[in-house]
């Protein structure tokens, strides 16, 4: 059956969705990871306090193309009058889906009420939920986590008064705040909510799915609508088509050639750039080689080369040695 979120926005049966990830999840990254399969994306977050002051940092974030949809936009923030206007500039970008970010566990966001913080005072995040579904047309979506920490796990009640004032989808991160990202996920929350017989809307999720295998185990044993990866989609952005392979065929896809990784780290490389010019895109594109050739062995020398070299043809040419130097390597 396909999982829809609100009336128009269908993700087909058993969505994999790309986490939103600060500083990762930026239109170059959100490219390789649609060329190869996922349903859903979202941007990072969003500083609700930054968008209403115009800041440019921002509002660059808010940037999104056709060939993302359906891709949401996601905010954060403490206060629920800048929330519900951030909601309206983002409303204005025009993206499928707004999120609303109730998980991240950092420090300086939660200082501010912000993030996780929220998990504290389900009244307040009640009423920041509501003054966003009410400011958008959109359909309005949220992420979160099991609950603050070990003795307040509420998400079973997070996820019925989150519903009743409108969100379309959760997505839930199966760790408290006080893990921060420490320790293994625990999924079994997680179907609670989903077998909540008040509970409507699709449940998806988050948490250490690194493997086509797991993916599959956790999708019977869980009982979720889809999956949300995060981190084993940097440098591995194939992990969208393999885990759609093996749910569609039941067998298991070869991993991406030396030359399919060349390819798809040289695209990374040229959105990066277009979308953040020269210097930045070469600059943050830095951060991807080793994870793009992990496993590959003997590769520290190419990878200094390709982290300290400054423009973008001397790098495509170091790529390019690499797909004949390795090309023999199983990794
Ligand atoms: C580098 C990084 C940045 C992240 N930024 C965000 C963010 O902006 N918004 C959010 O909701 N979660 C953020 N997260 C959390 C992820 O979305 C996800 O919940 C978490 O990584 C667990 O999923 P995974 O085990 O598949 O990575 C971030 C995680 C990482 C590793």
């Amino acid at each position: 059956m396909s999982v829809k979120i609100g009336e128009n926005i269908d993700l087909g049966e058993f969505p994999l969705l790309l986490a939103p990830m600060e500083d990762v999840s930026d239109p170059p990254f959100r490219y390789v990871c649609k060329q190869n399969g996922v349903d859903l994306m979202y941007t990072e977050f969003i500083s609700s306090e930054g968008l209403i002051r115009d800041a440019a940092k921002s509002i660059q974030k808010l940037d999104i193309f056709e060939y993302e949809r359906p891709i949401g936009i996601q905010i954060f923030g403490g206060d629920i009058e800048h929330m519900r206007q951030s909601a309206e500039i983002c409303t204005k970008a025009n993206p499928d889906l707004i999120d609303i970010n109730y998980g991240c566990p950092v420090k300086k966001v939660v200082c501010k009420g912000a993030g996780s913080s929220l998990l504290q005072d389900i009244d307040k995040m009640v009423a920041m939920t509501k003054a966003v579904v009410e400011a958008t047309h959109l359909p309005v979506t949220v992420k979160t986590r099991l609950g603050w920490d070990d003795n307040t796990k509420n998400v079973y009640e997070v996820a019925e008064r989150l519903q009743d004032v409108g969100i379309k989808a959760l997505a839930i991160h199966g760790r408290t705040r006080a893990q921060l990202y420490k320790g293994q996920a625990d999924w079994s929350m997680i179907r609670d909510v989903k077998r909540n017989p008040r509970i409507k809307i699709p449940i998806f999720g988050n948490g250490d799915v690194d493997s086509v295998e797991k993916a599959a185990a956790w999708r019977q044993e869980y009982e979720v609508d889809g999956i949300m990866i995060g981190r084993a989609a940097i440098g591995y952005p194939w992990i969208f088509r393999e885990i759609k392979h093996f749910f569609n065929t039941g067998e298991r896809l070869e991993g991406p050639t030396i030359a399919e990784r060349v390819d798809v780290c040289k695209t990374h490389l040229i959105k990066s750039i277009e979308w953040k010019g020269d210097k930045l895109g070469i600059f943050e594109m830095r951060r991807h080689y080793a994870n793009y050739f992990k496993g590959i062995p003997n590769f520290k020398e190419s990878r200094m080369k390709l982290v300290s070299l400054q423009t973008k043809e001397e790098i495509l040419e170091v790529l390019e040695e690499i797909e004949h130097t390795f090309h023999t390597e199983l990794i």
